[in-house]
């Protein structure tokens, strides 16, 4: 044993020295861009950060997987994609989001289900992305998430956080092209109804063609502090449409009327309807708004050959869920958006015009009665004054 030992001892120590060499120049490697990134870490960790590298060792495997009260969760990263994904290209660390995992085998979980883990991370986007996490916080999502609704989305459900691409323009400031398209696609994971029919309709199509100007989901019912399409947002709908079709910019490059609007809030429809939104807000207006006629997701072309609501059968159709007497020439009693002209409904336009200046006639000579009597009475007793 001790000639043994004597004969490996310099060999020991030279191995000894390598080693200690070794480790002293990594722990020097290690050390730079460990305080580089604790630097510039968004947030100091609590623990001592484990670089990607050591998560991405085990979870880029396949096949890795988690399990939670019997059910099993994959737990494979795809580093290629995590490595395009935006928070790795912003120096986000795995620790940042999952500050407990430094070790393994990791602590135990005590999520009862894969749903229970995923809540689990309910405020883990908060400390970075606060303004987003307050807006959702009224929002019917949230409502229905506080409430125990197993479908309720979470951030990571329309944000996978290991795949999330950019999707501000870091010049524009505004959402890029390409997840304006993909937007409708994040909602029909639950709303595929709404997401199918909108995707033929007038606003849909032009989307999928790269419009900017249509309005997608979020367009109309916000992002994340979505609300209920309750009574009142029904009620809204008229300023909610003519946020664009009244906006003589926009609409000039389509060549689309902007009166639209206006010859709605003139009509009996129109005008019952803001009357009634005024006095009774949470109540339904029971008469047609916009969409009532023109549909809600499904909006087309009125000169549609099959969808349109210029063609009178496709407009008789609407007109009868509230007026269910009503026959083939019913439509005719709307005016459409046309204002009264000499060639469009001039029996209204010549009685309009009648009244234009009738009205004023009446008035304006009835003023001039009353203000000339008002002045002879005065002089007469001026002239009663002085005898
Ligand atoms: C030695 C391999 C290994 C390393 C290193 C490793 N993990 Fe894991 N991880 C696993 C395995 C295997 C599972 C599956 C569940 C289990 O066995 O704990 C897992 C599960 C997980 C889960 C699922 C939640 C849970 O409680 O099971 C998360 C999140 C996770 N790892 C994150 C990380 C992060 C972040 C790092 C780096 C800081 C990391 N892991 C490092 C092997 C590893
Ligand atoms: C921006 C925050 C964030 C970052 C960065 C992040 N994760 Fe996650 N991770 C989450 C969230 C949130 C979940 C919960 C999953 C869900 O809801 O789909 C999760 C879940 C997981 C899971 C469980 C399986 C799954 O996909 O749900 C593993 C494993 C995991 N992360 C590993 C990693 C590793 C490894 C890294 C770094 C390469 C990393 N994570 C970086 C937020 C993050
Ligand atoms: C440690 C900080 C941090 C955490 C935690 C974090 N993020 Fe981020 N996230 C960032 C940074 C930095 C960016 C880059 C955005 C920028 O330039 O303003 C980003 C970008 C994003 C973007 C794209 C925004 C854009 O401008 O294109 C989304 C979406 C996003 N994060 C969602 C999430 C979600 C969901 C979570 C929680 C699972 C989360 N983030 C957690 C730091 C974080
Ligand atoms: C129902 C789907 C959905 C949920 C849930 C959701 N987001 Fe978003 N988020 C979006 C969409 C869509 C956009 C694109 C924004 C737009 O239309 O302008 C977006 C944009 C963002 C952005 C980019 C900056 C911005 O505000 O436009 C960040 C950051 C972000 N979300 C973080 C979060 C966080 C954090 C949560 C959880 C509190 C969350 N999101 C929940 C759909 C969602
Ligand atoms: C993971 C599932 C999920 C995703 C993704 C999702 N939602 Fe929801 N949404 C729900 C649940 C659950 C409710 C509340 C229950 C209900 O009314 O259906 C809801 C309610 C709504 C409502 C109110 C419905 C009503 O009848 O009052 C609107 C509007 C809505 N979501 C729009 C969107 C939009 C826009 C997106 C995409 C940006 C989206 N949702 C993505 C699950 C989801
Ligand atoms: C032009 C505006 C507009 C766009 C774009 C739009 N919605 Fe709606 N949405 C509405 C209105 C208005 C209602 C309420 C209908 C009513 O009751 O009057 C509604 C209702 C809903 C509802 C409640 C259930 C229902 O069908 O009435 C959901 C869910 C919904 N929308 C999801 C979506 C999704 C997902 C998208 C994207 C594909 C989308 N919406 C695009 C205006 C819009
Ligand atoms: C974000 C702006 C925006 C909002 C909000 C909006 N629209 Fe539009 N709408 C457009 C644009 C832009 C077009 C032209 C699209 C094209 O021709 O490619 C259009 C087209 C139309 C058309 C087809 C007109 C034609 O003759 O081709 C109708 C009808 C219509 N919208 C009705 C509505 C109604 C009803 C609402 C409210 C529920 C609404 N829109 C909300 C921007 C908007
Ligand atoms: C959502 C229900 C609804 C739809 C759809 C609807 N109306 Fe009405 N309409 C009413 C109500 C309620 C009144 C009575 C209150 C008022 O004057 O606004 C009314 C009043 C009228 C009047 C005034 C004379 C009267 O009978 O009181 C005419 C004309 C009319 N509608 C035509 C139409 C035509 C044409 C259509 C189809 C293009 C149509 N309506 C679609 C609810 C509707
Ligand atoms: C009673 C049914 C009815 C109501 C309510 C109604 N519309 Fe229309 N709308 C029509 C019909 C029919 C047409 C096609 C013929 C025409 O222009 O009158 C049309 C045409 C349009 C067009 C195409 C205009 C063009 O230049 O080609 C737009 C945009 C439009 N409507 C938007 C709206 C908006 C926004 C509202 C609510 C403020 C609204 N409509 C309310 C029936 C209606």
């Amino acid at each position: 044993m001790p000639s043994r030992f004597k004969i490996h001892a310099p060999r020991f120590w030279i191995a000894s020295l390598l080693l200690g060499i070794g480790l002293f120049a990594y722990a020097l490697a290690a050390s730079v861009p460990a305080a580089q990134a604790a630097a510039s870490s968004p947030r100091p960790a609590a623990q001592e950060q484990k670089p990607n590298d050591f998560c991405l060792a085990c979870h880029q495997e396949e096949g890795v997987s988690a399990e939670f009260g019997g059910e099993s969760l994959p737990a494979t990263i795809n580093p290629t994609r995590y490595g395009l994904s935006v928070h790795a290209q912003e120096g986000v660390a795995c620790a940042d989001c999952h500050a407990n995992m430094s070790e393994y085998p990791h602590p135990k979980t005590d999520a009862a289900s894969v749903r229970d883990f995923r809540l689990s991370f309910g405020e883990t986007c908060k400390e970075c992305h606060n303004e987003e996490y307050d807006a959702a916080h009224d929002s019917v999502h949230q409502a229905a998430l506080t409430a125990g609704d197993p479908n309720a989305p979470l951030c990571a459900d329309c944000h996978n956080p290991h795949e999330q691409p950019r999707i501000i323009g870091q010049n524009s400031g505004q959402l890029t092209i390409a997840a304006r398209k993909d937007l409708p696609a994040a909602c029909s994971q639950c709303h595929a109804d709404q997401v199918a029919v909108y995707k033929n309709s007038v606003h849909g199509s032009a989307l999928a063609d790269g419009n900017r100007d249509v309005p997608s989901c979020t367009d109309c019912h916000g992002v994340h502090n979505i609300v209920g399409a309750d009574n009142a947002f029904h009620n809204n709908t008229p300023a909610l449409c003519a946020e664009c079709h009244s906006d003589k910019e926009l609409m000039t490059r389509y060549g689309l009327s902007t009166s639209v609007l206006e010859t709605y809030v003139a009509d009996f429809h129109g005008t019952t309807a803001v009357l009634f939104e005024k006095q009774f807000p949470d109540q339904r207006v029971d008469t047609a708004v916009c969409t009532d006629c023109h549909g809600v997701h499904d909006i087309s072309d009125p000169n549609n050959p099959q969808t349109g609501i210029a063609m009178q059968d496709n407009l008789l159709t609407k007109c009868q869920r509230c007026h269910p007497d009503a026959t083939a020439n019913f439509p005719a009693a709307w005016m459409g958006h046309y204002e009264p002209s000499p060639t469009h409904y001039p029996l209204v336009y010549y009685v309009n015009l009648f009244y234009k200046f009738f009205i004023p006639m009446v008035l304006g000579g009835m003023i001039f009665f009353v203000l000339t009597d008002v002045y002879r009475r005065l002089i007469n007793r001026a002239k009663g004054v002085k005898h």
